[in-house]
């Protein structure tokens, strides 16, 4: 087999030690490994050495599979490439057997054999599905997301995936933006550290050297950057944000996602300040790679390259590819552009060889440390596809991670829980009530819809064998109602104590290219909401979304507001936890969810502007507010109801001044669980710098611990903030802790003010 040859040639090469590699210099400057492994280094130049200009363009070509009756076989436009050996990575091509078929072409039909990186977006399960990120967000508990990025990972990899596009990273204040529900939410702080454990489940938690564990995946940090700041949420649009706020808010989750290894980045569809991020060697290399020491390699988004003509910076494909791989694209995707044109462009002297050298290596290098070149197949195992897919224990942890990523929003005269050892007849109702196909959301991988558990099931399960009797009616669909299906739903709803109400979008409403403008519930599903309004019965709603939505009319409407998001696989499982009270939901909200959609971009951490509003006092003149709706939001970020109430006193910090450089103080607080049940509580750390050389967030999260409470326990628990935590890009656009005061809040939500202390920093 070619690769043998490959790996003896490669030996062989290394005894003769070529020094002279450690030395070449590329366009970045001199190619550094991830691993910085000596013998891995020499492993990659022996290859390289091997190959032909044309052949190393091909490592730094993706395409993706299509699909055929018997399995993922390449389009007749690209097979050609394959058997030359001219592709590096295919995506989309799923199953042992299938992606076995392309791997023997690489390896035994073309010269070198080198083998190929199969990728795929496992975002939120791969065949067990978890709820969307956006969602598991929500439960701030990393050590969850990381478990469940994990499973995800050992699935995926064990059908012969070895690369994911995931995490997404980017930050997002407009929940009109489809792709929120991809991530982490609107906060720099949180999303860092949700980027980091997502890394670590998908990769493993040994750095570059878990890569070689076939069970887990390299990870792709995207999009990088700034996708989330798409001018009007629409996705692919402009981003125009200053550098400040570019590297305040947007870029910290991707350094976060690089620091916890993460070995790929994708380059963003949009434009940042004018230049596309797939064009801009300011954010790919002189960001990227020089000022962050980014060793992996970056591939662009789909036909991204390709767009550079659209976006109107490059004459034709040809210059897009130049522009790309100048920046520091080392990978192609879909877009054919390095294939056709960069051999053309190095012969001109556009592109340097020791670019295309460089590009190569990190992608070779990646090769070598999942362990493709020992073995190619060694990803590809039938019975251990069968043996690691939806096992139990992975279903019991999606059942969990529903349960803990449901925030209640509103839950008066305590409607809910609904216990089992009640007496009490439910009407289920609504579109989203007896519905399978929606639960898993956008972004699903291979997750069979059809296995994913509804509300109904799981609340028919839930309720079996209690006194507890249970009326389905639909009601509506999730855009059309009927006079009769609302009649039919108001009797079920009259023969009951309580009715239970699962509304919301589409699962394909969010997502890439899914947005919208008018982020309220359809009208069908609110004429059946002022429907069963009108039977007097107190009425919760389940409210299944990709995106925060304007539920300002159903806040003031109804007694209690489940958000549920799109819980994957074991939604009506984790929903019918946390609805009967045997799971206490401790759900905290990641992004803000506005009044009406004319408030966005809205957001916690937000400036104070010269006029600040005092919420308290919104009709004063020329202050900066609204007219029409209040400038705070209907729900803010951290916020989430729990069956119990919690408390926190006796905050204190250990010092009232630290410095600014290597200095730390420690805040402290009782926490105590106030009420009748155990829970969970979200503590959360705020702080605000009083005065900067460039204006400052009202508040930023620093530090959040979730805690087990028994009814009636209390805990004391500390924070420490280091002078470091405090540092941001100030007026001369350096990383520094500007002296000054500041304020510090140990807190229940962002907009929880009760327990404030202040400190200074001096030089
Ligand atoms: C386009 C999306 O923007 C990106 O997130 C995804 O990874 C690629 N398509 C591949 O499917």
């Amino acid at each position: 087999m070619k690769y043998v040859i490959i790996l003896v040639l490669s030996l062989i090469i290394i005894s003769s030690c070529d020094q002279k590699n450690k030395n070449s210099e590329t366009s970045h400057g001199k190619w550094k490994s991830l691993s910085g492994d000596k013998r891995i280094e020499q492993r990659v130049d022996s290859v390289l050495k091997l190959m032909t200009l044309e052949e190393k363009i091909g490592q730094m070509t993706q395409f993706s599979a299509n699909w055929s009756i018997t399995g993922p076989v390449m389009s007749d436009d690209f097979k050609p490439y394959l058997y030359k050996g001219l592709i590096g990575s295919i995506f989309n091509a799923t199953s042992v057997e299938g992606i076995r078929k392309l791997q023997q072409i690489a390896v035994d039909s073309t010269r070198l054999g080198i083998p190929i990186l199969f990728g795929q977006d496992v975002i939120h399960g791969y065949k067990t599905i978890f709820p969307i990120p956006l969602g598991e967000a929500c439960s701030w508990d990393l050590a969850m997301m990381e478990q469940t990025a994990r499973i995800a990972a050992i699935e995926a990899a064990s059908d012969g995936i070895n690369w994911t596009f995931a995490p997404m990273v980017d930050i997002s204040r407009d929940a009109r933006w489809g792709r929120v529900m991809e991530g982490a939410g609107e906060d720099p702080y949180l999303g860092s550290r949700i980027a980091e454990a997502r890394v670590k489940g998908f990769q493993g938690e040994g750095g570059w050297q878990s890569l070689s564990d076939v069970a887990t995946l390299l990870a792709c940090g995207k999009h990088f950057a700034a996708y989330g700041a798409a001018e009007s949420g629409r996705d692919y649009n402009t981003a125009e944000l200053s550098e400040h706020t570019l590297r305040n808010v947007y870029l910290p989750p991707y350094q976060a996602a690089l620091e916890a290894g993460v070995g790929t980045f994708m380059a963003s569809f949009n434009e940042v300040n004018g230049v596309p991020a797939t064009a801009s060697r300011w954010l790919l290399t002189d960001i990227l790679r020089n000022e962050w020491g980014f060793r992996g390699f970056v591939v662009s988004d789909y036909t991204g390259i390709n767009e550079l003509v659209p976006h109107g910076v490059a004459k034709d494909e040809k210059q897009a590819a130049e522009l790309a791989v100048n920046a520091g694209v080392d990978m192609d995707m879909t877009g054919a552009t390095y294939i056709k044109y960069l051999s053309e462009l190095v012969k001109e002297g556009k592109v340097s060889e020791k670019t295309i050298d460089n590009a190569t290596r990190s992608i070779l290098e990646m090769k070598f440390l999942l362990g493709l070149f020992d073995d190619p197949y060694r990803y590809l195992d039938e019975n251990r596809a069968k043996a690691n897919t939806e096992k139990p224990e992975f279903i019991e942890t999606a059942r969990k991670a529903v349960a803990s990523s449901l925030v209640l929003l509103k839950n008066d005269n305590d409607l809910l829980p609904i216990k089992k050892d009640r007496a009490a007849r439910i009407a289920l109702i609504g579109p989203l009530m007896n519905d399978s196909v929606n639960l898993n959301g956008e972004w699903a991988g291979l997750g069979d819809r059809n296995k994913s558990v509804s509300i109904l099931k799981g609340m028919t399960e839930a309720y079996k064998g209690t006194n507890v009797k249970l009326n389905y009616a639909q009601g509506c669909t999730i855009t059309e109602s009927s006079p009769a299906s609302i009649a039919q739903a108001v009797s079920a709803a009259r023969l009951s104590d309580v009715v239970l109400v699962a509304v919301g979008e589409d699962f394909n409403w969010s997502g890439e290219a899914a947005c919208r403008s008018d982020i309220r519930l359809p009208e069908a599903q609110r004429q059946l909401l002022n429907a069963l309004k009108e039977t007097g019965k107190p009425i919760a709603l389940i409210v299944l979304s990709g995106r925060p939505l304007d539920l300002s009319w159903e806040d003031s409407q109804f007694d209690a507001i489940l958000q549920a998001w799109f819980p994957g696989r074991e939604g009506g499982h984790g929903i019918a936890d946390v609805i009967s009270g045997e799971y206490n939901p401790s759900g905290r909200l990641v992004m803000s969810f506005p009044r009406n959609v004319g408030q966005i971009p809205i957001y916690y951490n937000h400036k104070n502007t010269g006029r600040p509003v005092d919420p308290a006092h919104p009709d004063v003149d020329y202050k900066s507010s609204f007219l029409d709706v209040s400038t705070t939001p209907l729900y803010p970020f951290g916020y989430g109801l729990s069956y119990t109430t919690y408390a926190i006193s006796n905050a204190k910090i250990d010092k009232s001044t630290m410095k600014s450089k290597n200095d730390k103080i420690t805040v402290s607080a009782t926490v105590e669980n106030t009420g009748p049940m155990d829970g969970e509580m979200v503590v959360q750390l705020y702080v605000r710098d009083l005065v900067g050389s460039v204006t400052r967030p009202v508040k930023e999260l620093k530090g959040f611990r979730k805690v087990a409470l028994k009814a009636g326990e209390s805990k004391p628990i500390t924070f420490e903030l280091s002078s470091e935590d405090l540092a941001f890009y100030g007026i001369d656009m350096k990383k520094k802790t500007e002296p000054g005061e500041f304020k510090v809040w140990v807190a229940q939500h962002s907009a929880d003010n009760s327990n404030e202390l202040s400190f200074s920093v001096t030089e």
